[in-house]
């Protein structure tokens, strides 16, 4: 344990504050019987306001931007800023770890250094992001994707599945659309970095609480539309149907299929998503919706493997009589870690004693566009069993409080160069 260093009663102190602010943060949902926090909506102000609170007692300037995500500053006139952030948004039926603990994170950590009155040469932005899931609205990444001053306007049509469109709801939420500008100058932002569970099995199955992302994974995600014919499911002979359920059915399998064959490289891709119309039992599906989300740390694979499912459903859709058109939502690029941040981070943990692993992450984060503005980093922390995007997710306080150490001990080593 190097000298400086947090003793082992401060972390757990650490994780303990931690533990409580995800628990009171996780109490914030649409749904009484499980996490449902989405972009835009009355939960998501609720949890601002929360967060609000918490980052002005750590002393921090709170800013909310056009897409309502929070920014808290530390009162200082250095020009130069380190960003340290994640999202308050979930995943439908979510686990309470996944984005708040970077937030939490950053926050007590931006507390510390305003109780022990450590002088930084940069000041600290502690960021609250709103759209990292992409739950309710196709997009993804849309709020830090402003911040990097890379949004993209066409999101604005995009609409939920109640028909709201993203700029209804952002009126809704008294935001301007033509509000929407980029946070920070050109070499404003030192760094972004974000602490993280890893939502995954790797530091579990090695025995580490915390991990130095070394990339993060390109990530393309499309709506795919089948249009065949809706007919008497008790009249129209099976050889004359062109049933768009069935048609989809096959084409999930070939998603499925490819990616079996690319197992050696680490592809995956799922279908999250698939809905017929009109839906009732005795009614032959004349539509079918569903959605493709594709990783893989290689973007040209990334890239051919799209355009092999969709040559292989239109061959489907040929075979079938059927139509089928597909719209890509997310597409975002595999994204490395800089390595001057990578081992900033790993000496940090080894600071406290601890071995970092290095690791890619297979989930999708906002650094990857905060990379579009400045150098990133990630902290990962264990989770049990690898779960997330599951209300089995979970982090021990003690791990938390390694990861709010380490991430601590970063700032006070961090040259801004
Ligand atoms: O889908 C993802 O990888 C991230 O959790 N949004
Ligand atoms: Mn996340
Ligand atoms: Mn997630």
């Amino acid at each position: 344990m190097a000298a400086g260093v947090l003793d082992e009663s401060s972390v757990r102190a650490l994780g303990a504050r931690a533990e409580a602010m995800i628990n009171e943060l996780a109490a914030i949902s649409a749904e009484p019987n499980r996490l449902v926090r989405l972009f835009l909506t009355p939960e998501h102000r609720q949890a601002a306001e929360l967060v609000t609170g918490w980052m002005r007692k750590a002393n921090l300037q709170v800013l909310e931007d056009a897409l309502g995500t929070l920014r808290g500053r530390t009162p200082t006139s250095a020009g130069r800023r380190l960003l340290i952030g994640s999202h308050i948004d979930s995943v439908i039926d979510a686990g309470k770890y996944d984005g708040p603990l970077g937030v939490i994170a950053g926050i007590l950590a931006a507390e510390h250094f305003a109780r022990t009155e450590q002088k930084l040469p940069f000041g600290i932005d502690v960021l609250a992001f709103g759209d990292e899931e992409g739950s309710r609205f196709p997009s993804a990444f849309s709020t830090s994707a402003a911040v990097a001053g890379a949004f993209d306007p066409a999101m604005l049509k995009f609409a939920d599945s109640k028909g709201i469109t993203f700029a209804d709801a952002l009126a809704a939420y008294r935001k301007n659309p033509a509000d929407i500008a980029p946070l920070y100058q050109p070499g404003e932002a030192l760094a972004y970095v974000e602490v993280h569970i890893e939502q995954g099995p790797v530091l579990e199955a090695e025995n580490r609480p915390l991990g130095v992302v070394t990339g993060i994974v390109g990530q393309h995600r499309m709506r795919v539309t089948v249009s065949g014919q809706a007919g008497h499911a008790g009249t129209v002979p099976i050889k004359l149907r062109q049933d768009a359920l069935v048609g989809a059915a096959e084409m999930v399998m070939a998603v499925e299929t490819l990616a079996r064959g690319h197992e050696s490289d680490g592809m995956v891709a799922t279908v999250g998503r698939i809905e017929a119309f009109p839906g009732a039992v005795n009614v032959i599906p004349g539509r079918v919706d569903f959605t493709v989300d594709l990783r893989s740390m290689t973007d040209a694979l990334r890239r051919a493997a799209i355009l092999r499912i969709e040559t292989q459903a239109r061959r489907i859709a040929i075979a079938r009589k059927l139509k089928v058109d597909f719209e890509t939502v997310h597409d975002a690029p595999t994204t490395a870690c800089a390595p001057a941040v990578q081992d900033a981070l790993a000496d940090a943990i080894t600071d406290l004693g601890l071995t970092p692993v290095r690791l890619p992450s297979g989930a999708g984060h906002d650094g990857q566009m905060m990379a579009k503005l400045c150098p990133i980093g990630m902290l990962f922390v264990r989770c049990r069993g690898g779960i997330s995007h599951n209300p089995a997710e979970y982090a021990s306080p003690q791990d938390m409080g390694y990861a709010i150490a380490a991430l601590i001990r970063f700032i006070e080593r961090f040259d801004p160069g």
